[in-house]
C-alpha cells in the first residue's frame, strides 16, 4: 500500500509546480498565509481592488469567513469576456451528446452571445441583483449560459441535479426563495427521456413562488407552457439584446448556492461567495490539473455537483481552457463511450470518480485498448477514497503507466480543492488523497479533541480559514456553525475519518457521521430514513451504508411496519419507488429487511453502528452492544439477515 508512483520526467520538467517549489512554497504559504492569497489573487481582474485580503475567524461564538470584502468584480467577465481579444472563435466547450454523433462546438464569441442575450431575459424579469435562480438542466451547453447569465447580474445560480426528482426539486426552489427556474423539455442520459419539464411544472406547483420558467430545447419534444409564466429559451434569447453590462459584485456576495446532505433531514444550501472562490478555484485548478495552453481538460461529473462547478465549469472558463461537456453515461452505447470522446478530442487531463472506473474495470482492458489514449497526460479522481485495484487500472491501462492521477479530496462545502498529491510535485501513492494544497492547514483530531502529531488516525479538521470556503448555510446560520465549527472549536470539522502516514501523505477512512457516499454522492440517513417512514405502512426506518463493490457504499433500509401491515414483495417494490420518486434514483435501496424492533439504546436512539455490521454479515463483531434497550431485538434481525442470505 505505501509503494511510490515517481513523478513522469517529462511532466515534471515543465510542471507549474515541482518538488522543491512545492515544499519552499506550501512552508511559505503557511507562514504568511495572507501574502499568499494576496498574490494569488492578481489571477482575477478587480472592479475594484480589494485592501484587506481576509478578516477569519473559526471560533463558534465569534465565526467571520471574509476574503477580499472590499474589493469588486464580476464573474462572468473573468470566466469570458477577457479571454475574447485573444480566443473569440476558439472552442470554449466541446459538447458530446448522449448519442454518439451528436456534438456541438460552442465558440468564446458564442457563449458570450448566449450568455449576455439571457442575462438580459433574465433582468428582463425583474431578477436582480441577489434574486436566487434555480437551474434544473441536462448536461447541454445551455446550463453552462444559465449559470454565467446568472452570476452576469449578480443574481445567484442553484443549480439542481438533473436526476433529483420533482419533490426534491420543489424543497430547493422553496428554500431558495427562486422566482425563476431555468430547465429543458427533457434530458437524455443513456438512450433513456428525462422529463425534466414535466418535473419542473410539478415542482413550481409545489413549492409556490415562482413567476417564471424558462425552458431550453433538447430534444424538442412538445412540452406543455404555462401562458404567461413559461418563456421559450430559442425564442427570448432571439429577441434579447447581445450586450448586457456586468454588474459590479461585492467579493463577500453570493455566487451560487449549492445544496447537499448533511446528517439531519432537510438538505443544506450552502452559499459561496464571489471574490474568494474564483480566485481560489481558478488557480488551483491550473495547478492541481497541471493545465498548460491548448491542454483539452473534460470533467465528468454531473453539473447537479460541486465538482462540475469547481473544476468542470469555473476552473477551466475563468482560465480560458478548452473543455469537453459529456451528457451522457460511461456504458452507452457500449463501455468504449468515454475513451471513444477522448480519442477524438485528444483530452490531456481526464477528472472521474472512482465509481465509474470500477465499473468499467470490469468490462476488461479491451474496450479501453482500441482507443488511443496517448493525448492523456494527467488523470483526476474525487468523490470518494480511490481503493488501490482501481487506482492501478486507471494508472495502467487508461493512463498507460505515464500519467500521474490526482486524487483530490474536498467537500460542497470547502469549494476547492484541499488535499491532493500535485502532479509534478508529489509522487503518488495509491489510495492517497495526497498532501494539503497551498496555505490549507490540515489537522487530525483524537477522540478527545487534541491535535495528532505526525502519523496517526483522528478525525479531519482544518485550522484557518480559505478563500474557497462556503460562508453559510442558506436560512440556517446556526446549523453552519453547529455543524462544521462547533465539534473542535477553533477548527474547520469535515465529517471524515482520516490517517496520515510517516510522509506526511493523508488517507481519508470514510465518513464519520450519518451520511453515506453512494457513487460519490452524499446522502443523509435521516433523509433516507424519513422518506420511508412516511409511507403508512411504516412505523419506523434505520438505514445504513453497506459495502458495495461498485458504488463504493450501497443502501441498507431496516423498515419495522405498523401492525396490520403484512410483510410483502410488493411492499417493498412500494417503498423502492417511494424513495426514487422522493428523492431521485440515486437513493434506490440495495436492499430492505423488515425487522420487527430496531435496536436502540436508553434513551431511545437507534444504534445504527450495530445495525451497519449486522447489515455487512458481522454478526460476531457487534461492537459495544451493553447500552442495548432490548437485545432480543439485535438477535431477531441477525437471524432474519442471515435467513435472507
Ligand atoms: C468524500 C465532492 C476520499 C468525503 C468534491 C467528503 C473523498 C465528501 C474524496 C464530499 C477523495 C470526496 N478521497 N474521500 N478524493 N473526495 N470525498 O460534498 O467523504 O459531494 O467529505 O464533494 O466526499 O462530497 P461532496
Amino acid at each position: 500500500m505505501s509503494e511510490l508512483f515517481p513523478i513522469p520526467q517529462t511532466l515534471a520538467a515543465r510542471a507549474h509546480v515541482d518538488q522543491p517549489t512545492y515544499r519552499r512554497r506550501y512552508a511559505e504559504s503557511l507562514r504568511t498565509t495572507e501574502d499568499f492569497w494576496e498574490e494569488e489573487a492578481a489571477f482575477i481582474d478587480w472592479i475594484r481592488p480589494f485592501r484587506e485580503v481576509s478578516d477569519t475567524s473559526f471560533d463558534p461564538a465569534d465565526l467571520r469567513i471574509r476574503w477580499f470584502a472590499d474589493g469588486t468584480l464580476n464573474a462572468s467577465v473573468n470566466c469570458i469576456d477577457r479571454h475574447l481579444p485573444a480566443k473569440a472563435d476558439r472552442p470554449a466547450i466541446l459538447w458530446e451528446g448522449d448519442r454518439p454523433g451528436e456534438s456541438r462546438t460552442v465558440t468564446w464569441a458564442e457563449l458570450a452571445d448566449q450568455v449576455n442575450r439571457l442575462a438580459n431575459v433574465l433582468r428582463g424579469l425583474g431578477v436582480a441583483k441577489g434574486d436566487v435562480v434555480t437551474i434544473y438542466m441536462p448536461v447541454i451547453p445551455e446550463a453552462i449560459v444559465a449559470m454565467m447569465a446568472c452570476v452576469r447580474i449578480g443574481a445567484v445560480h442553484s443549480v439542481v441535479f438533473s436526476g433529483f426528482s420533482a419533490e426534491a426539486l420543489a424543497d430547493r426552489i422553496r428554500d431558495a426563495g427562486a422566482r425563476v427556474v431555468i430547465t429543458a423539455d427533457e434530458g437524455l442520459r443513456g438512450g433513456r427521456v428525462v422529463p425534466l419539464k414535466r418535473n419542473a411544472d410539478r415542482a413550481v406547483a409545489a413549492a409556490g413562488g415562482v413567476d417564471h420558467v424558462i425552458v431550453a430545447a433538447r430534444t424538442g419534444a412538445r412540452v406543455p407552457l404555462t401562458p404567461g409564466r413559461d418563456i421559450r429559451w430559442g425564442a427570448a434569447l432571439a429577441l434579447a439584446d447581445p450586450w448586457c453590462p456586468p454588474a459590479e459584485v461585492g467579493a463577500d456576495d453570493p455566487l451560487f448556492v449549492l445544496y447537499t446532505s448533511g446528517s439531519t433531514g432537510r438538505p443544506k444550501g450552502l452559499v459561496h461567495a464571489t471574490g474568494g472562490y474564483l480566485v481560489q478555484v481558478g488557480t488551483s485548478w491550473r495547478t492541481i490539473f497541471d493545465w498548460h495552453e491548448g491542454d483539452v481538460f473534460w470533467c465528468t461529473a454531473d453539473i447537479g455537483w460541486v465538482t462540475a462547478h469547481s473544476y468542470k465549469i469555473y476552473g477551466p472558463l475563468l482560465n480560458g481552457a478548452t473543455s469537453v461537456l459529456f451528457e451522457g453515461i460511461p456504458t452507452f452505447p457500449d463501455h468504449a463511450r468515454w475513451w471513444s470522446v477522448i480519442e477524438k478530442h485528444r483530452v490531456a487531463i481526464f477528472y472521474t470518480a472512482p465509481t465509474a472506473i470500477r465499473s468499467l474495470m470490469r468490462e476488461g482492458e479491451a474496450p479501453v485498448l482500441r482507443h488511443d489514449l496517448s493525448s492523456l497526460r494527467v488523470l483526476g479522481s474525487v468523490g470518494e477514497p480511490i481503493n488501490p485495484d482501481a487506482w492501478r487500472w486507471l494508472h495502467r491501462v487508461v493512463g498507460g503507466g505515464r500519467c500521474p492521477i490526482v486524487d483530490t479530496y474536498w467537500q460542497t462545502e470547502t469549494g476547492s480543492v484541499l488535499l491532493v498529491p500535485i502532479p509534478g510535485a508529489v509522487p503518488n501513492k495509491p489510495g492517497a488523497a495526497g498532501k494539503p494544497y497551498f496555505g490549507i492547514c490540515p489537522v487530525v483530531m483524537d477522540s478527545a479533541g487534541r491535535p495528532v502529531a505526525g502519523a496517526g488516525r483522528g478525525s479531519l479538521c482544518f485550522a484557518g480559514s480559505w478563500p474557497a470556503q462556503a460562508r453559510t448555510i442558506l436560512n440556517d446560520h446556526d446549523r453552519f456553525i453547529r455543524t462544521y465549527f462547533a465539534p473542535f472549536p477553533d477548527h474547520y470539522f469535515t465529517g471524515d475519518g482520516v490517517e496520515r502516514d510517516r510522509d506526511g501523505y493523508y488517507r481519508i477512512t470514510g465518513r464519520i457521521d450519518d451520511v453515506l457516499n453512494v457513487s460519490g454522492h452524499r446522502l443523509g440517513t435521516v433523509e433516507l430514513e424519513s422518506t420511508l417512514a412516511s409511507h403508512p405502512a411504516v412505523a419506523e426506518a434505520a438505514v445504513v451504508g453497506i459495502p458495495h463493490e461498485i458504488k463504493g457504499q450501497a443502501i441498507f433500509a431496516f423498515v419495522t411496519l405498523k401492525s396490520g401491515h403484512p410483510e410483502s414483495g410488493t411492499l417493498r417494490a412500494a417503498l423502492v419507488a417511494l424513495m426514487r420518486e422522493r428523492i431521485g434514483p440515486i437513493a434506490t435501496p440495495e436492499a430492505i429487511l423488515w425487522a420487527p424492533a430496531l435496536p436502540k439504546n436508553r434513551a431511545g436512539k437507534i444504534l445504527r453502528r450495530v445495525l451497519a455490521r449486522i447489515a455487512a454479515g458481522n454478526y460476531d463483531d457487534l461492537g459495544d452492544t451493553t447500552t442495548l434497550a432490548d437485545p432480543e431485538a439485535v438477535d431477531e434481525i441477525v437471524r432474519r439477515h442471515r435467513a435472507s442470505l
